[in-house]
């Protein structure tokens, strides 16, 4: 049966966490978690912060692909470039897509290759985002079994997009209240995944992300 994209866990309405991979305008391959939302049977929505290098890239290519997995450390790794050796994602994490002018993952467990149909900038007081409509043209899955899910994996993905944010808010002094109750979030998630998920890839991920904000406060 051939795969399709409400087949692969894509609903209305429901951002589903996903590895998006574009190559730069100089051919640099890139990957940065992103929430995926179906908009009907054959296109994808995602929000893109105009200040990422995956936006800049979705702009320059229109194309990239979706990569799903199930692998915490990519999505720590790629939204946290400085977490790899010489601060880049590893070349041989990509291979080059068959249809589409960007990279995709080499070891996902499926990949959509989609191309942009539409881009809408949506300016708010604090950020500049763009939503972009992406259309499906290839889609390969492997087969898997059932999967057991564990709490610890959805908690260290809020964690890590917390961090993100922190990132982008420790340097405004007005942000405060917000950094604050965002440092709470990355706190009581890692209490959490320390109880589910103690000597598990989601606590080692969570030690370094502590680590690495904590080590950002002191810079401030
Ligand atoms: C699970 C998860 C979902 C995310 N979703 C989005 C998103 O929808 N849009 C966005 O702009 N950033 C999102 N982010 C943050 C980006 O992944 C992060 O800012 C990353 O560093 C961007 O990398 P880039 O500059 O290479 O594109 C998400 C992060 C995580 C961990």
């Amino acid at each position: 049966m051939a795969a399709n994209l409400v087949g692969l866990g894509f609903q209305k309405g429901v951002a589903a966490e996903a590895i998006l991979s574009t190559y730069s305008a100089e051919g640099e391959p890139n990957a940065a978690p992103m929430g995926i939302t179906l908009k009907d049977e054959q296109h994808l929505t995602v929000d893109l912060f105009n200040s990422s290098q995956t936006y800049r890239n979705v702009k320059t290519n229109r194309c990239a692909v979706v990569n799903l997995t199930k692998d915490i450390e990519v999505f720590y790794r790629s939204a946290f470039k400085e977490a790899n050796p010489n601060g880049k994602l590893p070349p041989e994490w990509f291979e080059k897509a068959k249809l589409v002018n960007a990279p995709k993952l080499s070891f996902a467990d499926a990949t959509i290759e989609v191309s942009v149909e539409h881009l809408e900038l949506m300016a708010t007081k604090v950020t500049m985002k763009t939503r972009v409509t992406f259309k499906a043209e290839s889609i390969w899955a492997t087969c898997m079994f059932p999967q057991a899910h564990s709490r610890a994996m959805c908690l260290t993905m809020e964690a890590i997009i917390a961090a993100t944010r922190v990132k982008i808010y420790l340097p405004d002094q007005k942000q405060e209240i917000r950094l604050a109750k965002l440092l709470e979030v990355i706190n009581d998630c890692h209490q959490v995944i320390n109880r589910v998920a103690p000597n598990s890839a989601y606590s080692q991920v969570m030690d370094d992300l502590t680590q690495r904000v904590e080590s950002w406060r002191k810079q401030k």
